[in-house]
């Protein structure tokens, strides 16, 4: 099996997953409560934590899965992008690891994680990987989407200011609502019935017929609306009903709209099934319109187990699977992937 290891930013993650994919154990320290007093993450805190909470979780871990140090074959760690201290907690403790096992250890690029997350299962072995496939990774700091062919990734666009992740986090903040914004803004859009036409947001579109993704632009105009309305927590519930679901539908109208246009730019044989992966695939509103793009375009979409869209060592493990894979296992392997 091999040990997966996730501090990139503020969950220490560790997870034992089985060669054929199967999650055996997927241990999560999330310390949102402890950065929550600043509405945000404070890298300091994040690797203060992640050094108390990695060992612990790692012998949590073997005892849960009833595995002992031997079942380990090798390592898999997120080398980047993320918090460098935080980063440096994870990668310093695999590297001691790997060193005292005498096993691989595997560096993995926090997006390649959740590249692949789409085809981990609830139970059981993984879903088989195909050929090709379209991800849409859409997290707190990123929002791309990539073409995955033979393990290769191709980066098809990219956000050219805020990650969506992002914008719901900041926007969020502005009206007084807890970090992470993402889910809170969700909850609010789903109460009572909802006034559509009340709040206009804009749909970005670039002079140059980039497909590449803005978000600053609706985030202002949020902010603008919400300064306006004087939007907060504690007043009009309706009001803020009304603006989170419109100001969400923004976002995601935003990610079919640049979708829309790659897929239909893909010339000749289509990639077979289109996922989703991030911290804003877990929106239930997102999870529903991405069926129904898949059943309107006849193409199957996969979906990431929702504790595998938010930052997981399983999906970390998972990715160093398919790295070594591909690499032929040799006894240090480096990722080399193309994900920027
Ligand atoms: O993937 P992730 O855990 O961390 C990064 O790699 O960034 O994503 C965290 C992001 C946060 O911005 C959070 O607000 C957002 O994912 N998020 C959501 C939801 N759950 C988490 N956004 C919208 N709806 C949600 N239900
Ligand atoms: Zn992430």
């Amino acid at each position: 099996m091999i040990l997966g290891i996730e501090t990139s930013c503020d969950e220490t993650s560790v997870a034992l997953v089985d060669s054929d994919g199967t999650v055996r154990v997927n241990l999560i320290a999330s310390q949102i409560e402890r950065h929550r007093p600043f509405g945000g993450v404070v890298p300091e805190i994040a690797s203060r934590e992640h050094l108390q909470h990695l060992f612990p979780l790692v012998s949590r871990a073997l005892a849960e899965a009833h595995a002992t140090w031997s079942d380990i074959e090798k390592i898999a760690v997120t080398s980047g992008p993320g918090l460098i201290g935080a980063l440096l907690v994870g990668v310093a403790g695999a590297q001691g690891l790997s060193y005292a096992l005498g096993i691989p250890l595997i560096a993995i690029n926090h997006l390649e994680g959740h590249l692949f997350s789409p085809y981990l299962q609830r139970e059981g072995a993984a879903a088989a990987l195909p050929g090709r496939f379209l991800s849409l990774v859409i997290s707190g700091g990123h929002s791309s989407i990539y073409d995955v062919r033979d393990g290769e990734v191709a980066m098809l666009n990219r956000t050219r200011d805020d990650a969506i992740g992002e914008t719901f986090d900041k926007v969020a903040k502005f009206i007084g609502l807890p970090y992470p914004g993402g889910p809170q803004i969700e909850k609010h859009a789903q109460q009572g019935t909802i006034d559509r036409r009340r709040f206009a947001f804009p749909m970005p579109q670039f002079k140059d017929q980039s497909l590449d993704f803005s978000f600053s632009g609706i985030k202002a105009e949020a902010i603008r609306i919400a300064r306006q309305e004087k939007m907060s927590v504690d007043g009009d519930p309706r009001a803020l009903s009304d603006f989170c679901a419109t100001f969400q539908d923004a976002l995601f109208a935003q990610l079919f709209d640049r979708l829309d246009a790659i897929w239909t730019s893909l010339r000749g044989k289509k990639p077979s099934e289109v996922v989703m992966a991030g911290g804003v695939a877990a929106n239930g509103t997102l999870r529903e319109k991405m069926t129904a793009w898949g059943k309107q375009h006849g193409v199957i979409v996969r979906l990431p187990e929702k504790r595998f869209c938010t930052d997981n060592a399983a999906m970390i493990a998972f990715a160093g699977l398919q790295r070594a894979a591909l690499a032929g296992d040799p006894r240090r392997v480096t990722a080399r992937s193309r994900v920027a």
